[in-house]
């Protein structure tokens, strides 16, 4: 100690004699040196050899959260060489064990409901965004309920009833819309992408009183209860921000105006309605209760929100990748001319979609390259030790899967990163070793909303796994089929300079989405 004062006292006495404005930046200077300096310490002198290896970082508490914002993807790649399947990293602070590959898929997406937690990540996010009593803000067994629920009206004939809703959607926007007046045209094809997966989902899924409102007040509404869903919310949902104030009013608009509208069905009777509304508005929970008018309202939000992004930037990739691959697009075309024609082609209807196999691997080749949700966060609730290796994971750590990681490796997937919807025909020289039978048959389980696979071998999950899985799957395959083979039938797109090349991926939202502007060229089949 008096070794260290004899060497410091010179250069305190020094600094004493600086300016006052000086003294304070190399006091703030040595402070953050000093803290670096132990970070970095003890990062190398107190590793815990029973929990995951923690990637180097400089700075505390931001740890890695830049590079880890910047292209979560690519972080996960690069620091899966460096430290393996299982590392953990510093997100704003919290300790987040990423475990990728099928066995981290299977650890973290069936986790026990003792060991991990998604309302405790989720729930600051999506109570303000939904309301409350639904989703995150129940216990996990009322969620399960609620799914279960849901999912029971996603039946064949509702799926019967949709096709030909989405497909007047689609083509009474094409006509409407300024962006595709003419015979050819460039468009910034995500906004175009969004307006329609909104108009199909809400008509259908929701109804028509619904659907009628998204061209009055309900978008803007919607727009700024979507502006509760940023990443800074996870820190900031309670803050008393311009934003935050116009999602509650949102969420408490938009809620009324669903519960007017089930008090007006049930004013004039059952209405034959084949929508989501009517089935929900009739429905009870176990124990006998009918579903409150509140929570029907919240669910109907949830249900909406939950399917607009992954749909509507999913559908932007599809345009955007067939853009870059014209012969694809003409062998769509040519699929339908061959399977529902001789042209013109018949009006679309829902057993149609099963006959075109290229149309439906249109829709899994690009939700294996962009899946819209890269990052699936879990709590620990209890110490987790990871079976293979000597780690306990403790109740301070965030579970990261990332099944991304698996749907690109070259050990299931030839060529990666090669987007070629073919590659899912049997006999294809890039077949996925899941469509070549190398990976054993799923076990199926049922958590409480109806049996579904459980995924564990998987390499390709772009919907989830386990408790949490996603429940919208078949109707996002319906309304995407329905889109894509509605606009191939309309258009022919290219790049705007005739290349091949992809724009790449914006990262800032919570969703993985195109960077924008994403310009495309269209022509219009039927020009002359
Ligand atoms: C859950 C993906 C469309 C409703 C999920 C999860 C994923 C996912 C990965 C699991 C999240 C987690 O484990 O934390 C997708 C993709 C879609 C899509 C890629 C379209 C391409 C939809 C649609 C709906 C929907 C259209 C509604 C009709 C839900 C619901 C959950 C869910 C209710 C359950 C959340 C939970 O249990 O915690 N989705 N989804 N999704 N999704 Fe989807």
């Amino acid at each position: 100690m008096g070794v260290l004062q004899d060497l410091l006292s010179p250069a305190v006495e020094q600094c004493s004699q600086l300016p006052l404005a000086t003294q304070i930046a190399v006091g703030v200077g040595s402070f953050l040196f000093l803290v670096v300096f132990l970070n970095v310490v003890s990062q190398v002198l107190l590793k815990n050899p029973n929990e995951p290896p923690v990637v180097f970082h400089w700075f505390p508490i931001i740890g890695s959260t830049v590079t880890y914002g910047m292209d979560p993807p690519r972080f996960f790649q690069e620091m899966q060489q460096k430290y393996g399947d299982i590392f953990t990293f510093i997100l704003l602070g919290k300790k987040t064990t990423v475990y990728v590959g099928t066995n981290g898929n299977e650890f973290i997406l069936n986790g026990k409901l003792r060991d991990v937690s998604a309302e405790e990540i989720y729930t600051v996010l999506t109570t303000p965004v939904f309301g409350k009593d639904v989703v995150y803000d129940c216990p996990n067994s009322k969620l399960m309920e609620q799914k279960k629920l849901m999912k029971i009206a996603l039946t064949t004939e509702a799926f019967k009833s949709y096709v030909p809703i989405i497909s007047d959607e689609v083509n009474s926007y094409i006509k409407r819309s300024p962006d595709f007046k003419g015979n050819s045209g460039i468009v910034d094809i995500p906004k175009n992408m969004a307006e329609i997966t909104i108009f199909t989902a809400s008509h259908a899924l929701q109804g028509k009183e619904v659907r009628a409102r998204f061209d009055e007040s309900l978008a803007a509404l919607y727009h700024d209860l979507d502006m509760g869903f940023t990443p800074i919310n996870f820190m900031l949902h309670w803050a008393p921000l311009p934003s935050n104030r116009k999602r509650d009013h949102a969420q408490r608009t938009v809620a009324d105006i669903y519960m007017s509208i089930i008090k007006k069905r049930r004013a004039e009777g059952q209405s034959d309605a084949k929508d989501m509304l009517y089935h929900l508005m009739n429905s009870s929970y176990k124990n006998g209760q009918q579903i409150p008018d509140h929570e029907v309202a919240h669910m109907m939000i949830a249900l909406l929100m939950a399917g607009q992004h992954s749909s509507s930037s999913t559908s932007s990739w599809i345009m955007l990748r067939l853009a870059s691959r014209p012969d694809i697009l003409e062998d769509l075309y040519q699929e339908q001319v061959r399977e529902l024609g001789p042209e013109p082609l018949p009006p679309l209807q829902y057993e149609h979609l099963a006959k075109l196999p290229l149309n439906q691997a249109i829709i899994k080749e690009t939700l294996r390259l962009h899946a819209p949700i890269h990052s699936i966060m879990r709590a620990v609730k209890s110490p987790m030790p990871v079976p293979g290796t000597k780690y306990v994971l403790p109740t301070d750590h965030v579970l990261l899967a990332a099944p991304g990681v698996s749907s690109t490796d070259e050990q299931y997937f030839p060529e990666p990163m090669k987007w070629e919807p073919h590659r899912w025909e049997k006999d294809s020289r890039i077949a996925p070793s899941i469509v070549r039978n190398e990976v054993e048959e799923e076990e199926k389980i049922d958590y409480g909303y109806g049996l579904v696979s459980k995924g564990a071998h998987s390499p390709y999950l772009p919907f989830g796994a386990g408790r949490h899985r996603c429940i919208g799957e078949q109707f996002a395959n319906v309304q995407l089929q329905t889109i894509v083979a509605e606009i191939v039938r309309n258009f022919k797109l290219r790049n705007v300079d005739g290349g091949n090349d992809v724009i790449g991926t914006d990262y800032q939202s919570l969703f993985s989405r195109p960077l924008e502007p994403a310009n495309i060229h269209w022509e219009k089949r039927d020009s002359p």
